[in-house]
Formats: structure tokens, C-alpha cells, sequence
């Protein structure tokens, strides 16, 4: 039972916004079934629930995957019509909503439209038998990509319009904890403009700042930016392509996505080098880091617990700041264009994003590039 509000948005003049954390990443894709197929099989995730024509919802079929603390939806189109058929024909398969557990949805959608968001639900509450859930919905700086305010009230399952699958075969799970931190690419120029959104209208700061400086190959370089909200556990780099010899990374996504969203999506583990295995095991293809990569590695990354040739073999790259090492990899796009991918993170003290592995990343995403004819 969906009841939206009609009571006209009040204007509130102050409070913050307090998120406590991502509530559930959805993916607007061609083929939900066969996306929610992969990510089962390939990367240990397990189907809870789905929303589609056998449970009333007529425009569209919904695929809940969960793993821990992560949660994926898959959507796609019923019909050639409507929002999400444009998202696909325009983008190819990608981030929709970054959805974000909070106390007060009304308080946040209040708040964040009196800020100048552009209001995409109002305040709804979705009532089920155990309980029921508020959402409301604001576009991000770019109206494709949107935020969700999900308040749950004694309501552990997924959404009352999704129906829960029960004695589902167990897949191997694969140590994904939770989602570590999600990567934006905006265009040349915007990267203020979206750090400034984060700050001004969802009350974010900003941790860290890379220029093109910092990152950059002989070929191409990017400036970043990193956003957090106050308790930390959301964080989006925000990065923008800067000028180079040749056509930045940042600038083949925002030509094959046609516009900003979502690059990457870090999934922290504690033991990356059992869920390495196991990914590879399954399929999964990583970038390569050339094995020059662990012959120079700088000295002060050492000493580390794990051993430096299982790294190797593996292609897993290291990164140190003051607080201590962190372990991370990328896959290949996992969608047809090049666009969005995944990294594995596992964090042992660090706070960073492997900035010093920028380089040999970058390097590792230009060797793809250039097989494609995109450097
Ligand atoms: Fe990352």
C-alpha cells in the first residue's frame, strides 16, 4: 500500500541532514534478471526478494540481491516508455539511486529541498503487514543519478511492494562486508559544483583533494575530490577529467555513459585474498598490474601481513598513509560499455583511497583503454 503525502513542502531554515548509511545501491539495467543472475553466481551475492507483474507492479521488474551489509536492486523496463527505459537507452546499464537509511525522511527531504534539491518523491510511506517504510526521493547535482531517504520502522525486510523469496539455494559467499565508499565522474569543470551539492544540500564535508598533479600518467590525469557525511561511513571521490596528451579515463566514461554517474563501487572484505581467489575462480576479470609494480614498491609500505608474492600473483595493489595499509583491486567494466566496475577493499588502518596507486591504475586502465581505441 503506497499513501503519498499532500501536505506542501515547509521550508525549514535550519537542522542538518544525519544519514547513517547507504541503505541499498539501485542499478537501472537492461536485463535485471540476468544482472541479478551474475552477481549471485559471480560475486556471492543472494537473492531476498522481487517486485514485478506477479506482485502488481506493471512498468517494471525489481531484483533484490543482498551479501552483509550490502544491497543491490536491479530494475528494468516492462515497456519501451518511461524514466528508466531513457536511463537505459541514454547511459547503458548503471547507478540510479544511491539510497540512504535515515531517522526522518520528511526532516531530510525537507531540508534538502528548501536547499535548492529538486524534489523527485515526495515523502511516501509504503505500509506493509510487519511494519512499514518512508521514502522520499531528490535528484543529485545531476538528475539521473538520484538519493533516496529510506526510514524504516520496525521494518527489517527489503519494501512492502516487494514480495520476500524464501528457501533460495545458498550461494558461496564471497566476504563482502559493506559498501566502502562510491566513485562519481563529473565533467570537466563540475567537479566543484557536485563537491559543493554534497556540502550545501546533504551537509557532507570534504576529507581530501587530489589535483592533476597528484594523478596523472604521461598521457592523462583527473582531479578528485573526496566528500563524506558527518559520521563517515558515506564517502564519494568526486573525480573530473584534466587536460593531458591524450583522452583522460574520466572523459571515456562521460562519453560512453553520456554524462556524469557512477565509475566505481568499493565492496571492503576482510580477507581479500580468499575473495580474490574466489572472484577469479568465478570468472571475475581484474585490471593487471605489472609485476615492475611489486619489484619497486616504495619501502615505507612495509611491513605487511600478507605475503608479497600471493599479492603478485593475484595483482592486488597496496597503498600506506599514516594510520596504517590498505589492499585493493579493480575488475574490469562489468557492464557492456566501459563504464561501471567494481574494487575490492580491504582496510588495515589506512583511511585513504590508494591514492598512490593511482598511477599504476591508471596506467592499467590505459592499456584497456587503448585496446579499445579510446586513448
Ligand atoms: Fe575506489
Amino acid at each position: 500500500m503506497q499513501i503519498q503525502e499532500n501536505k506542501s513542502v515547509q521550508l525549514a531554515d535550519g537542522g542538518t541532514i544525519q544519514l547513517k548509511k547507504i541503505d541499498y545501491v539501485e542499478f537501472y539495467v537492461g536485463n535485471a534478471q540476468q544482472a541479478a543472475h551474475f552477481y549471485c553466481k559471480s560475486f556471492g551475492f543472494r537473492l531476498i526478494a522481487y517486485a514485478g507483474l506477479e506482485t502488481g507492479v506493471r512498468d517494471r521488474c525489481s531484483f533484490v540481491l543482498e551479501q552483509s551489509h550490502i544491497r543491490f536492486v536491479f530494475t528494468s523496463p516492462l515497456t519501451p516508455y518511461g524514466s528508466i527505459a531513457e536511463y537505459v537507452k541514454l547511459h547503458g546499464d548503471g547507478v540510479h539511486d544511491i539510497a540512504l537509511l535515515v531517522d526522518d525522511t520528511r526532516t531530510c527531504f525537507n531540508i534538502a529541498v528548501a536547499r535548492g534539491a529538486k524534489p523527485i518523491l515526495a515523502p511516501t510511506l509504503l505500509k506493509g503487514e510487519n511494519g512499514s517504510i518512508l521514502k522520499a526521493t531528490i535528484a543529485g547535482y545531476s538528475g539521473d543519478l538520484t538519493h533516496s531517504f529510506i526510514e524504516r520502522h520496525k521494518y527489517t525486510e527489503f519494501s512492502p511492494q516487494y514480495h520476500l523469496l524464501d528457501n533460495l539455494p545458498q550461494c558461496t559467499k564471497n566476504n563482502l562486508i559493506e559498501i566502502d565508499h562510491i566513485v562519481l565522474n563529473v565533467e570537466s569543470g563540475k567537479m566543484n559544483l557536485w563537491a559543493d551539492f554534497y556540502r550545501t544540500v546533504l551537509d557532507f564535508k570534504q576529507q581530501q583533494e587530489f589535483t592533476s598533479d597528484d594523478i596523472s600518467t604521461q598521457y592523462s590525469s583527473l582531479m578528485s575530490k573526496v566528500v563524506e557525511n558527518n559520521t563517515g561511513r558515506i564517502k564519494f571521490p568526486i573525480n573530473e577529467p584534466a587536460e593531458g596528451y591524450r583522452k583522460s579515463q574520466i572523459q571515456e566514461y562521460l562519453d560512453f555513459h553520456c554524462g556524469p554517474g557512477v565509475q566505481h563501487i568499493a565492496l571492503r572484505t576482510n580477507d581479500i585474498i580468499q575473495t580474490v581467489r574466489q572472484l577469479r575462480h568465478n570468472g571475475i576479470e581484474f585490471l593487471e598490474t605489472p609485476d615492475s609494480y611489486y619489484d619497486n614498491l616504495p619501502k615505507y609500505i612495509s611491513p605487511i601481513d600478507e605475503d608479497i608474492n600471493i599479492l603478485k600473483e593475484l595483482n592486488i595493489l597496496l597503498d600506506r598513509d599514516e594510520q596504517g595499509y590498505l589492499l585493493q583491486i579493480f575488475t574490469k567494466p562489468l557492464v557492456t560499455r566501459p563504464t561501471f566496475f567494481l574494487e575490492i577493499i580491504q582496510r588495515k588502518g589506512a583511511q585513504g583511497f590508494g591514492n598512490g596507486n593511482f598511477k599504476a591504475l591508471f596506467e592499467a586502465i590505459e592499456r584497456e583503454q587503448a585496446s579499445r581505441g579510446n586513448l
